[in-house]
């Protein structure tokens, strides 16, 4: 680390300091954000906040009255594709390309669960989850990175889960396609911190969505979908030299009573 890095902003010289706050202005610039499963819930949070931030989004989904809903209530690009099928990656790459001339920020959020115990466990649904959660995830980034690397600099955003860091009963399925996508994430850090490319995984707790249908996760004192948005844009927002490679996110008192 050089002397400079490892001084604060406020021990720096006045020309040192505003370079070193300007690169906190990198995100202020319109970035181009693809995301997958932005058609509710924590995808759509982050759909959301983009926009208001002025920047440029293509997003997916499968269920065309939810996509052109929040379409024309943000300004997005919705695309419906599945992200288990690589032709639809490939048209939703196109349409990034045609749409935006390219991808900074890449939000790999699509997913759902199939939970079921040892012993009871449907070996087809689980390789359909798979598809979604893991091989969808790999693919589409598979088709992206040759084109982040070209601009040496870009963002990948992993949504795994807590559940991927403990598992649980019922957790065969769902658990492993999330721990899948952290040691995912940690190879892709290793391949492509050297091309300017931070990727950063994401693992939250239960957040109050459609996920799973309404169960007692919708909890007012558990957490928001925009709570994900956000921990997402502070990570977004550091300045370019900062990675942070995993954050857990968990409700801070989600057993209060009201
Ligand atoms: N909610 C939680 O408690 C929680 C906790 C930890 C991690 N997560 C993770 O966070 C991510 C988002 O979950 P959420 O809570 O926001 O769930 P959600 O409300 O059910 O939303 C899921 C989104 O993903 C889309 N999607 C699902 N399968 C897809 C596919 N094959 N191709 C393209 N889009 C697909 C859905 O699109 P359509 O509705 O249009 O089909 C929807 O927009 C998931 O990866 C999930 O595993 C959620």
């Amino acid at each position: 680390m050089s002397a400079q890095n490892a001084r604060s902003v406020t021990q720096n010289s006045p020309e040192e300091q505003i370079d070193c706050l300007s690169s906190f202005t990198n995100t202020m610039q319109p970035q181009r954000y693809l995301i997958t499963g932005g058609s509710q819930g924590i995808g759509a949070a982050m759909v959301e906040r983009a926009r208001n931030a002025g920047h440029h989004v293509v997003f997916t989904g499968r269920n065309a009255d939810r996509i052109q809903r929040l379409a024309a209530a943000t300004g997005a690009h919705g695309i419906a594709a599945d992200v288990a099928n690589g032709d639809d990656n490939a048209r939703t790459v196109a349409t990034c390309v045609e749409r935006m001339g390219g991808i900074d920020v890449l939000v790999n959020n699509a997913g759902y669960a199939y939970r079921a115990e040892i012993g009871a466990l449907d070996l087809a649904a689980m390789r359909a989850m798979f598809d979604v959660n893991v091989f969808g995830l790999v693919d589409i980034t598979n088709r992206v990175v040759p084109m982040m690397k070209e601009q040496g600099s870009a963002d990948i955003i992993n949504i795994a889960s807590t559940s991927g860091m403990k598992g649980g009963a019922g957790g065969t399925s769902y658990g492993a396609s999330k721990w899948a996508v952290r040691g995912i994430s940690q190879s892709w850090q290793s391949e492509l911190r050297p091309h300017g490319i931070r990727v950063v995984c994401i693992c939250p707790s239960e957040v109050q969505t459609e996920f799973g249908g309404r169960t007692g996760r919708n909890n007012p004192n558990k957490l928001y979908a925009d709570d994900i948005a956000a921990t997402i844009f502070a990570a977004l927002e550091m300045p370019r030299r900062v990675l942070w490679p995993e954050l857990a996110v968990f409700a801070n008192n989600p057993w209060k009573e009201d």
